[in-house]
């Protein structure tokens, strides 16, 4: 049986960027590039460079760094954004330019002001001036789905014959069903007389929840590469998610007569890091990356994967990296045993970083009877957020209950000096984010606060996530520990440090010295 390649164009650092509440700084950005490169993606969409000069570091940052995938880079239909992304790319050992211009009538007439035959000159010498610099050149016609067949198809010849090796079919406002969308796919084959020299792609969005059935049909009529994004990030309800596309052709390969050139085994880790670097939390019933995705709750179904697995599961989660043998660790493990399971969970650490994971596993193994993979994956994640440590949690003191007001002191070091202040809140929470405040002395501006156990029991490990917003920007920070007054104030730090290492101190501090 024939079996065609699908690539897996992934565009998490962009479109998956656009989710709202998030913002990746360049350092996880470059995190998040080094699992999809060992994922095995073949693009890497890594930002759109005109958009801020963060962008643009980002992107430059990826491209010098990443070897093996595609990166690619995102590029209105015009010189000055076309300029901005071959510069980020320069560094890159393969590089893409993406461009689009939309070529819907309610957008052309709305948004663009723009006529048919302009949309159509400008698409094509948006690819004439980006091929001068660069041969991989990606064009899209933006909300595709909503524009007149016979349109798309006069610009994909255009844009083809200007050099566009790459055309992709953006579902941008994710409107279309999957027998609709398939057509569409088969009608460009069929008349785009130069179709033979271009990719054919598909970007669709989740609004009616179709995303995946919509790329999916697409790959049966035809089309080579789909877009995507980790645990279906992106603007508004997000993009197809790619760990549902590739385990579905994985799963079903005979059927679509698909591949993709994916480690599946890296998926899991992969949805965590990304989970864990955005905030957004993955629901537990989320197919196949989901808490719930291999737990069988009825006695029926149980039986039956005891007996032989196949009978209720349609996918190993080994093959995810979902280990089923769940060793635990605790107080009495050694280092051995802690590099070891590390190592087993795909992560591939120096010796320095272990150590420094180990003195926090001991810390935590003191606290909780039992670390388990979950614990473990929080810590890595925790650590590898590395920013300037300006301010660090020395000690803290909470009193609350449902008769006093919430009061907490807390004390910082600050290079080498210690701050100290305290403060009364609405609940502990808001009493120690108070007392941090004024101990750093200046306005915080605090946005959105998460507080989740990572796994179950009474001693679970608590990991907090907190964003803070400065000069129009939202940083986020993380915290673990099994006290969650304790995580919410490392969480805060942390989105504080974030956010002095982007922006600077806005003023001197005002905490009260005390050494
Ligand atoms: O959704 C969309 O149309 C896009 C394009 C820029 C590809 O994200
Ligand atoms: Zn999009």
């Amino acid at each position: 049986m024939d079996i065609k390649t699908i690539k897996i164009f992934d565009t998490t650092l962009r479109d998956g960027e656009q989710t709202p509440g998030v913002c990746l700084e360049a350092s996880e950005k470059l995190e998040i590039a080094q699992a999809l490169a060992k994922l095995n993606v073949d693009v890497i969409e890594a930002g759109f460079p005109i958009a801020s000069p963060g962008d643009f570091a980002a992107v430059s940052m990826v491209a010098a760094n990443i070897k093996g995938p595609t990166i690619a880079a995102l590029a209105r239909a015009s010189k000055k954004d076309i300029d901005a992304a071959r510069q980020a790319l320069e560094k890159a050992e393969r590089a893409r330019i993406h461009t689009f211009i939309a070529t819907s009538d309610i957008h052309l007439e709305h948004k663009l002001k723009m006529s048919r035959v302009q949309v159509l000159a400008q698409a094509q010498e948006a690819v004439r001036y980006a091929k001068q610099f660069i041969q991989d050149v990606e064009f899209s016609a933006e909300d595709a789905s909503r524009s007149d067949w016979d349109f798309l198809c006069q610009v994909y010849t255009a844009v083809i014959a200007a050099g566009a090796t790459t055309i992709n079919v953006p579902d941008t406002v994710g409107y279309t069903t999957p027998a609709e969308f398939g057509a569409l796919i088969k009608y460009l084959r069929e008349n785009i007389p130069n179709i033979d020299k271009a990719v054919i792609s598909v970007h669709c969005h989740d609004d009616l929840g179709m995303a995946v059935a919509n790329s999916l049909a697409a790959v049966s009529s035809g089309a080579t590469q789909v877009e995507c994004t980790i645990n279906g990030l992106g603007e508004r309800a997000g993009n197809a998610a790619m760990e549902e596309l590739v385990m579905a052709l994985n799963t079903r390969k005979e059927y679509y007569r698909a591949a993709t050139n994916i480690d599946t085994r890296q998926i899991y880790r992969s949805s965590r890091l990304v989970s864990t670097l955005t905030g957004i939390v993955i629901p537990p019933n989320k197919a196949v990356v989901g808490d719930n995705a291999f737990a069988h709750e009825s006695g029926i179904h149980q039986h039956g994967v005891l007996n032989n697995s196949l009978t209720y599961e349609i996918i190993q989660p080994e093959l995810i990296g979902v280990s089923r043998n769940n060793i635990v660790l605790g107080k009495h493990s050694g280092r051995h045993a802690f590099e070891e399971r590390l190592k087993h969970l795909g992560y591939e650490l120096d010796s320095q970083a272990i150590n420094n994971l180990f003195v926090q596993f001991k810390d935590l193994a003191d606290r909780k009877k039992m670390v388990f993979d979950r614990d473990l994956e929080a810590l890595v994640s925790v650590k590898k957020a590395e920013i300037p440590e300006v301010y660090r949690l020395t000690y803290h003191n909470v009193v609350s209950g449902n008769k006093t007001v919430a009061t907490a002191s807390v004390q910082l070091t600050s290079h080498g000096k210690v701050v100290e202040n305290a403060s009364c809140g609405d609940g502990p929470v808001d009493a120690i984010f108070k007392a941090i405040e004024k101990a750093v002395g200046f306005e915080v501006g605090l946005k959105d606060y998460l507080l989740k156990a990572v796994t179950a029991g009474e001693d679970a490990l608590g990991e907090a996530t907190v964003w803070v917003e400065r000069e129009e920007r939202i940083f986020s920070g993380r915290g673990l520990s099994t006290d969650v007054i304790e995580a919410s104030a490392k969480a805060y730090l942390n989105a504080i440090n974030k956010m002095l290492a982007a922006c600077g101190c806005p003023s001197e501090g005002q905490g009260e010295e005390v050494i």
